[in-house]
């Protein structure tokens, strides 16, 4: 395909874990040109394997309109990864989005839904930031993948290296004596890892129409199959206790006390699954051709050998 008939797209955000799956899966897909916006230099060694994929990478500087926006000309489709802890790096790239005449705008989301959004202290930017996207006249998509699975690789026999992730163990820690569950355990949660994540992003950029949510599931279970499954993997019995929705709650309020603002926010967490709110619809899964792993073979990967 000649370079002129690709789909031109910006990547925001490249040196975390997700970002950096987005943008592997993007360059591997010979209908896209891609650009990754980021604050660091072509000097630094991770964006090396990106480059040497046809990559071109811009420095910008999130603080300039006009130059995100001379930077975004001729660019059909900008995909947000930033985490908007601040708003105005991502208002400013959706202003020059906006200035410089892009068609497709995606926000970083990239977890469960508008609702639970509404009841997470660190994710009221996105909420706030959604209603500016819905205004902006652009056409835009929330990518949904529920929580990453990656998470279960923390303290695995083999190392977690498929992207420069930051992992911590959250929800259930596979190497743990005792683990405390959200809920009765059977409520149901989408986990993705953030390689399919890439992938899917990458399939939907081909896609003509846009949904208002574009939904992707590497598996929709239960923490109750996740533990029966990893207790065959590992060869040996878990203690669980659950935890209602409430006493997270509680919790939230405790340690937020304290300022521990992330700890606050994996409480809140907690309390929505605890409550059957972290199942996203697979609409990609079935539009798409991609092929996620699921719970089970990912746990098989990281915790079935022993190195
Ligand atoms: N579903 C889940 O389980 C889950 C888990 C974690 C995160 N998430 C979601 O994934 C998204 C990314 O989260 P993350 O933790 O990867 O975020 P992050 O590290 O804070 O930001 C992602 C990228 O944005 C760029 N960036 C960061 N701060 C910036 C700033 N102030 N100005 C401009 N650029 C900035 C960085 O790229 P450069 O260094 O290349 O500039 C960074 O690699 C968020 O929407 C988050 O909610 C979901």
């Amino acid at each position: 395909m000649s370079s002129l008939n690709k789909i031109t797209v910006v990547l925001v955000g490249v040196t975390n874990g997700l970002g950096y799956s987005i943008a592997k899966a993007l360059i591997a897909n010979p209908k896209l040109s891609v650009t990754l916006f980021t604050r660091s230099s072509e000097a630094n060694p991770l964006l090396k394997p990106l480059i040497e994929g046809g990559a071109t990478i811009k420095q910008v500087d999130y603080t300039s309109v006009d130059t995100l926006a001379s930077a975004l000309r001729g660019i059909h489709t900008v995909i947000s990864t930033i985490f908007p802890v601040d708003l105005t790096p991502t208002r400013n790239l959706l202003k020059a989005a906006v200035a410089a005449g892009v068609k497709r705008f995606v926000p970083s989301e990239f977890a469960l839904t508008e609702e639970t959004n509404a009841k997470l202290d660190v994710y009221n930017n996105k909420k706030q930031f959604w209603e500016e996207v819905r205004a902006s006249g652009l056409e835009y998509t929330a990518f949904r993948n529920g929580v990453f699975l990656d998470y279960f690789a923390t303290g695995a026999p083999v190392k977690y290296e498929e992207a420069p992730l930051y992992i911590a163990s959250f929800i259930l820690n596979i190497g743990a004596e005792k683990n405390e569950l959200p809920g009765t355990g059977d409520e149901k949660i989408t986990f993705t890892s953030v390689r399919d994540i890439g992938e899917f992003v990458s399939a939907a950029v081909l896609l003509e129409k846009w949904p208002e949510e574009l939904g992707m599931a590497g598996e929709t279970t239960t923490l109750n199959q996740i533990v029966r499954d990893a207790e065959e993997i590992v060869g040996r019995k878990f203690e669980v206790t659950y935890v209602p929705a409430e006493e997270w709650r509680k919790r939230a309020d405790e340690i937020g006390a304290t300022g521990d603002w992330m700890g606050r926010f994996m409480c809140q967490v907690k309390a929505l699954l605890a409550e059957g709110k972290g199942e996203i619809k697979p609409y990609l899964n079935e539009v798409t051709d991609v092929k996620p792993i699921g719970v089970k073979d990912f746990l098989k990967k990281y915790w079935g050998t022993r190195v």
